[in-house]
């Protein structure tokens, strides 16, 4: 059953969990194509109320595809998606209602204040001339533009216009707020203020769909991932779920002479593992594909009285695992290349 629309402004944030308890946004073999381009196939996901998902993708990959067929930009060729309960191709009206899309480029007007931009979307909206004002006055707080609210916003900096046109974004209330590349060009104080926002706007119920290109914005950010390879998703989980799947963490132990280094390679060979050496170092590094693997390998250490320098067990970042996915996508499309 579609969710109700609150108000024509309502609170900053929408409720945690939808109407229904439904995802917020389900998506089914979804496909679109532009002529002999095929900009996505075979989609499928879904979105819970107050989650934020990050979807990733080489240039070209298909994200701004699937942004604007659930923002109803743009019609699917093949498939659904709902997004509060409503058929985003039979019921884009009401979907339009309910949901906040900022482009890869900003959209505010030149020719007004940032006060200006902000209580017109709201006037716009249908709100009255007060509550517009108020509104207005509650997003430039929020997006630290009290300073330069009253300045023509053609004077503003690329990061004041992205902060501005997310604030114009948020002046409905939406229930679903599509980011596309939002964070594209902000020096890192902008860029973390806006993370800031958005996990503050996910944890009151707002359910957020970013595309990105900065693995550590959708590490930080996303309560799940969905990577896509020319149109197609190649991987989907939790950032520790993708990282798991991928890339093993990995254990680099310092000796303090060869024949205790060599030892300790014999050592982890018969414990399953496959050791390198690097004889000069005297570090031996494994790949340890279970967590629980790291205790025996311990307790092997300690029960022959091998003494260690040092220790130290590093986790797989996504960029491992976004490189290896690539890669792997790269391969089956040579594969499949006639
Ligand atoms: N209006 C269009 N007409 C023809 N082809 C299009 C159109 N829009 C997108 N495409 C093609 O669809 C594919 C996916 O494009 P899309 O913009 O979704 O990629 P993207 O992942 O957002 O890339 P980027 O990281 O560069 O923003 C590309 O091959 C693109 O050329
Ligand atoms: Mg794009």
């Amino acid at each position: 059953m579609p969710e109700n629309r609150t108000n024509a402004l309502g609170p900053l944030s929408s409720s945690r969990t939808g109407a229904t308890g439904l995802p917020r946004i389900e998506v089914v073999d979804l496909g679109k194509s532009y002529g002999p381009v095929t900009a996505l196939t075979g989609v499928t996901l879904s979105v819970a109320a107050g989650s934020v998902l990050a979807v990733l993708g080489h240039n070209g990959a298909g994200k701004t595809t699937l942004v604007d067929i659930l923002a109803t930009r743009t019609r699917p060729s093949t498939g659904s998606a709902t997004v509060c309960g409503f058929d985003v191709t039979r019921d884009g009206h009401q979907v339009r209602r309910r949901i906040a899309l900022t482009g890869q480029f900003a959209s505010i007007d030149e020719t007004l204040t940032a006060r200006g931009n902000l209580v017109l979307v709201a006037r716009l909206m249908g709100a009255p001339a007060k509550a517009a004002r108020a509104r207005a006055d509650e997003l430039i707080e929020l997006f630290g533009l009290v300073e330069a609210a009253d300045r023509v916003s053609m004077t503003f900096s690329g990061g004041m216009r992205r902060r501005l046109d997310l604030a114009a974004c948020l002046v409905g209330s939406p229930k679903v707020l599509f980011l596309d590349e939002p964070t594209t060009g902000l020096d890192p104080v902008s860029r973390t203020g806006l993370w800031t926002t958005v996990r503050l706007l996910a944890r009151e119920g707002t359910t957020v769909v970013l595309t990105t290109q900065y693995l550590e914005e959708a590490d930080r950010l996303a309560d799940d991932l969905v990577v896509l390879a020319a149109g197609a998703v190649v991987a989907s989980g939790t950032p520790t779920e993708l990282k798991a799947k991928v890339g093993a963490r990995t254990a680099a132990v310092t000796f303090p002479d060869a024949w205790s280094a060599r030892w300790a390679l014999e050592e982890f060979t018969r414990l399953g593992l496959k050791p390198v050496l690097d004889p000069d170092a005297y570090v031996v590094t494994a790949a340890i594909p279970a967590a629980g693997q790291i205790v025996p390998l311990v307790r092997a250490l300690d029960q022959y009285g091998v003494t260690v320098v040092d220790l130290t067990v590093t986790e797989p970042t996504l960029d491992e695992v976004y490189l290896a996915l690539h890669r792997a996508a790269w391969d089956t499309a040579t594969w499949e290349a006639p």
